[in-house]
């Protein structure tokens, strides 16, 4: 039993073809008043009612064309959102993408240069020695730009499992671990109002060149558009909203925030061409013992793909990561392209990656909703029989991995940090040691001391010994550093540590010498994974992207005979 997270509820068993489907039929069992329109469901899960198509009135953000010149698509309010810290838009995933092999990155120079961001942004910088984040939704829809102030700041995103470990899902590394990465307002808006995402000099760099270049340069020209107008060619970003999938082994799933009409919008799906494939190749050397390890980007299996063609479709806008394959009958949604593949344009797969290039098309595919869907079932699509045989092969031959260095015993760091109250010092470790798959890292701002002329650490052979200060940026994600736990001060609940680096830091960033901190607060000090643990590093994770139908793939596209992923 499965209570929806508006409250109403959701029964639901297992077919005894879910393993050929990997899917679940679920009863919807009433039907809200509150909505403001009432449908009523057959105990096949059909449901039916009457509304308008299109913006449905209720929406509250929509994407349509960006009010900057060459700004691409933009994010708009469609109320007034007075009050700062209130939610602009459900929580969504991030993906975090390792160490690309730069032979095949250009296939994914438009991605790279527009759309990722550091994964100092969301935290995932410990999954490998080169981490982006991929950030779909906000983060890669709304637009940044230094003449425009932002109007929203993003919070961190929640880092679990949703239920599929390793010892028992063959899920398990399958979906990523972060979500919930919600953007607040920051700025009091009104109806109308483009979205403005914080701007740094480091990130979509050529973007904003692109943009800059186009922008008149004293800016008063308005970013508001019209209702009518965000309403007639506006894409509703909010019918849908995340929840825990109905479906084993699927971890997180999208759902219907409303009642949403047979043919009509479910939700804008925007797609970047990856135009290489072995872009997503993942080659590491593991030193000392040379051995290579050769696997995939957690990002594939969020691609669309066909089996006849080399070329990757990117959904960067809300939700779509979210969506599961249901089979069958269980099918409520299907893509559809916003405008047909068939201009000249959308041929010349080399001239999407040229930066001199004009703009890349804009590949919108749209999800429909295949019959009336109910508020709270959740967004099923059909992935394909690629898809669906890759994933009964995997299910059929998946076992637990195997243990090894890290897998046993083995705790995420989310889960101990919920259970590990009392910390313990380096020396309680040699008796009582941490699972290995974790360290400790913790929030200091080094930029202070360093910039405070009283400490000389530029002798790597120096004792530094400083106490732990909170400033304004001390809890942000750059400032997380490995760190070991030296005292605890059982009558304060203060720590002594010593600060160490991570890969990535700036030479400025780095401590040089032995780098003692006192007084630190537990908040300060986390429980991180060690690099290449996490599922999403697992050899044995499913990797498949989905299928694109034959029909809605276009044939200058396929290149390839039939491919294999
Ligand atoms: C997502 O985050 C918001 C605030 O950051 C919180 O209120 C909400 O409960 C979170 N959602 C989930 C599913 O945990
Ligand atoms: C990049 O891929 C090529 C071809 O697979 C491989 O030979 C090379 O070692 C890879 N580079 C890195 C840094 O992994
Ligand atoms: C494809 O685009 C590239 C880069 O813009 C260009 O150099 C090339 O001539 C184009 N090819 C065709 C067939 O138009
Ligand atoms: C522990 O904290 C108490 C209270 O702040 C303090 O008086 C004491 O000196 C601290 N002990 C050590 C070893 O730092
Ligand atoms: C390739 O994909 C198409 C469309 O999804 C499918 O009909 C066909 O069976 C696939 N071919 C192979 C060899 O798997």
């Amino acid at each position: 039993m499965l209570k929806s997270e508006t409250g109403r509820c959701i029964l639901f068993r297992y077919s005894k073809t879910f393993i050929l489907f990997a899917c679940a039929i679920f009863y919807l069992c009433t039907a809200s008043s509150d909505e403001t329109e009432d449908a009523t469901c057959d105990n096949d899960g059909t449901c039916s009612f009457v509304s308008e198509p299109s913006v449905p009135p209720e929406c509250q953000l929509v994407m349509a064309e960006s009010t900057l010149p060459n700004g691409g698509w933009g994010v708009f309010t469609l109320i007034d959102r007075p009050e700062r810290g209130t939610p602009l838009l459900y929580g969504d995933v991030v993906v975090q993408v390792t160490d690309l092999n730069h032979t095949y990155a250009a296939a994914l120079r438009r991605l790279l240069d527009d759309y990722w961001w550091s994964a100092e942004e969301t935290g995932g910088f410990y999954e490998g020695q080169q981490v982006l984040s991929s950030i779909p939704g906000i983060g890669m829809l709304a637009n940044g730009l230094i003449v425009q102030e932002h109007n929203v700041l993003p919070f961190v995103p929640m880092v679990d499992e949703a239920g599929l470990t390793r010892t028992e899902s063959p899920g398990a590394g399958a979906i990523t671990h972060y979500h919930n990465y919600t953007w607040f307002v920051k700025k009091p808006m009104v109806a109308g109002d483009e979205i403005f995402v914080p701007y740094s000099p480091h990130w979509f760099s050529e973007r904003n060149a692109r943009i800059q270049q186009n922008a008149p340069a004293s800016r008063k020209t308005t970013t508001r558009r019209h209702l009518e107008f965000l309403r007639q060619y506006g894409f509703c970003l909010d019918n849908v909203k995340p929840g825990r999938s109905v479906l084993p082994d699927a971890g997180r799933g999208l759902f219907a925030a409303r009642n949403i009409r047979q043919g009509s919008v479910v939700l804008p799906v925007p797609v970047m061409a990856i135009t290489d494939p072995r872009a997503l190749d993942i080659t590491r050397v593991k030193k000392p013992s040379s051995q290579v390890d050769y696997s995939k980007q957690l990002l594939l299996n969020y691609c669309f793909g066909h089996n006849e063609s080399s070329v990757l479709l990117y959904p960067y806008g809300p939700g779509m990561h979210l969506v599961n394959h249901g089979g069958g009958q269980y099918t409520n949604v299907r893509l559809e392209w916003d405008t047909v593949p068939n201009d000249v344009s959308w041929t010349n797969l080399t001239q999407w990656q040229d930066p001199q290039a004009p703009r890349a098309p804009k590949f919108l595919l749209k999800l429909i909703a295949l019959r009336d869907i109910a508020v709270g079932q959740e967004i099923l699509l059909d992935y394909g029989p690629d898809w669906i045989e890759a994933w009964v092969r995997h299910v059929e031959t998946w076992t637990p991995s195997s243990p090894g260095k890290y897998e046993e015993p083995y705790t995420p760091s989310y889960v101990m940090d919920d259970v590990v109250k009392v910390l313990r010092t380096q020396e309680e470790l040699q008796t009582y040691p941490y699972p290995a798959n974790i360290f400790t890292s913790c929030f200091y701002r080094y930029e202070d001391i360093a910039r405070s002329t009283q400490v000389d650490d530029t002798d790597p052979s120096t004792l530094v010994t400083v106490q732990w200060q909170q400033t304004r940026h001390t809890f942000e994600f750059m400032n997380l550093r490995p760190c070991t736990v030296l005292e605890r001060n059982e009558s304060n609940g203060l720590f002594t540590v010593r600060i160490l680096n991570r890969f990535g830091l700036s030479a400025k960033e780095r401590v040089p010498s032995v780098h003692i901190v006192t007084h630190v607060p537990r908040k300060a000090i986390r429980f991180s994974d060690k690099l290449y643990t996490t599922d999403q590093h697992l050899k044995n994770a499913f990797r498949h992207p989905i299928g694109l139908s034959d029909d809605l793939f276009p044939d200058q596209w396929k290149d390839l005979k039939v491919k294999d992923f």
